[in-house]
């Protein structure tokens, strides 16, 4: 089976790719490397030991995207591509909109043309807003805060919209909580480039010593330390849960909508001492003012995940600090 991944070259995208080579499964990237490097095609194939096929174009060039669709018959598609900085959405809001969606559309519409409807579609935990029951089910009330996860909204909508006009179709949308982790071997995983937003790469570059020092958002929300409260998920089990939903929506027809954490919230305070402990590193860090936006707590509940999709995370916490520093140590 041949499966088109978008975005591949990304972080969680990446991951992916090792998964569904080691599963046997035949995978053709396509990727412009707006937020990527090539060189991550290279890593993919000495960790699998397997032949990929890497198109760097981007997939708002319909013409280009038919093209590869016509030589590649593609069976499936995961559509990671796309920005995903809420800060940068904020300031940058119509181009978020027109690649988010844009991407979106002339995928879905190339996919339509040539008889493709098996796609697993990233969305994100974001689409919860501020949550009004923990843990998180995916019937919970969907409200954005921001333009990115306003994207990721629309893109679940245009969905259900065509699979009501077309029953033909097989979607599985993905909510992810919060990725962290690298891949073992240390070659693929997350590194950006600047002063990181997310927690665990603003942690990494503090006990590389590239910053000074963690500001920590705010310590007087209603948590076990009044720290935020968040539902850490390692990429390499993220990246497991697409093999499950490829499997899905090449059995099933329909359209559905998975939590994939880990059901766990710890705070931040909680990663720094567990990043501190298994690591062996000092990680100094200040108490600041709550950032703008952010919620107390937030995890899911991944039952439906287990249930239809027979997955669940099996790596812990300490995996995930361990494999996060692993990663930066090695490519520093
Ligand atoms: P990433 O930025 O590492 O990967 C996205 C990839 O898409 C990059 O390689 C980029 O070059 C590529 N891309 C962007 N626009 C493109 C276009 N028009 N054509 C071709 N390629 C394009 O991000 P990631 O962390 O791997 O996230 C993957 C997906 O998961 C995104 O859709 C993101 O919104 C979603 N997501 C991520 C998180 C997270 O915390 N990382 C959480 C929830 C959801
Ligand atoms: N935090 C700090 N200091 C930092 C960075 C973060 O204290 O320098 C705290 C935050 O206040 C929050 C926790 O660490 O309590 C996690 O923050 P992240 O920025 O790592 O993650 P968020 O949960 O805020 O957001 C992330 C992605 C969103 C996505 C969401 C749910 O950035 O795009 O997870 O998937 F929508």
């Amino acid at each position: 089976m041949k499966v088109l991944v978008t975005g591949g070259c990304g972080y969680i995208g990446s991951h992916t790719c090792v998964e569904l080579l080691d599963n046997g499964y035949d995978v053709v990237v396509v990727d412009n490397l707006s937020n990527s490097k090539e060189n991550v095609i290279e890593k993919i194939k000495k960790i699998t030991g397997k032949k990929i096929k890497f198109y760097k174009e981007d997939i708002c060039n319909k013409n280009k995207l038919d093209e590869i669709f016509s030589k590649e018959k593609i069976d499936a598609v995961i559509h990671f591509a796309g920005f995903k900085a809420v800060g940068e959405s904020v300031k940058k809001p119509l181009m978020y909109y027109r690649n988010n969606l844009d991407s979106t559309i002339t995928l879905l519409e190339v996919m339509n043309k040539h008889n493709c409807k098996k796609i697993v579609f990233s969305s994100s935990a974001t689409v919860y807003g501020s949550p009004k029951k923990l843990p998180i089910t995916e019937d919970s009330s969907l409200h954005t805060t921001n333009p990115y996860g306003t994207t990721k909204l629309m893109i679940e909508m245009i969905l259900n919209d065509l699979y009501i006009s077309d029953n033909d179709w097989s979607i599985a949308i993905l909510r992810y909580f919060n990725p962290i982790g690298a891949h073992k071997s240390g070659l693929i995983g997350e590194d950006p480039n600047g002063i990181p937003n997310n927690l665990m790469p603003y942690i990494v570059k503090v006990a590389t010593k590239e910053l000074k020092e963690l500001s920590v958002f705010g310590n007087d929300y209603d948590t076990i330390d009044g720290t935020g409260v968040r539902d850490y998920i390692h990429v390499v089990d993220l990246a497991k849960g697409h093999i499950k939903a490829i499997e899905k929506v090449s059995k099933d027809k329909g359209i559905d909508t998975y939590n994939l954490g880990t059901g766990n919230g710890y705070s931040v305070l909680q990663i720094i001492n567990t990043f501190k402990e298994v690591n062996k590193v000092d990680v100094p860090y200040k108490i600041v003012e709550r950032r703008d936006g952010d919620i107390a707590s937030c995890y899911a509940s991944c039952e439906k995940a287990k249930k239809l999709l027979n997955w669940e995370a099996k790596l812990d916490i300490y995996e995930m600090c361990r494999d996060s520093y692993n990663y930066v140590k090695k490519n520093k």
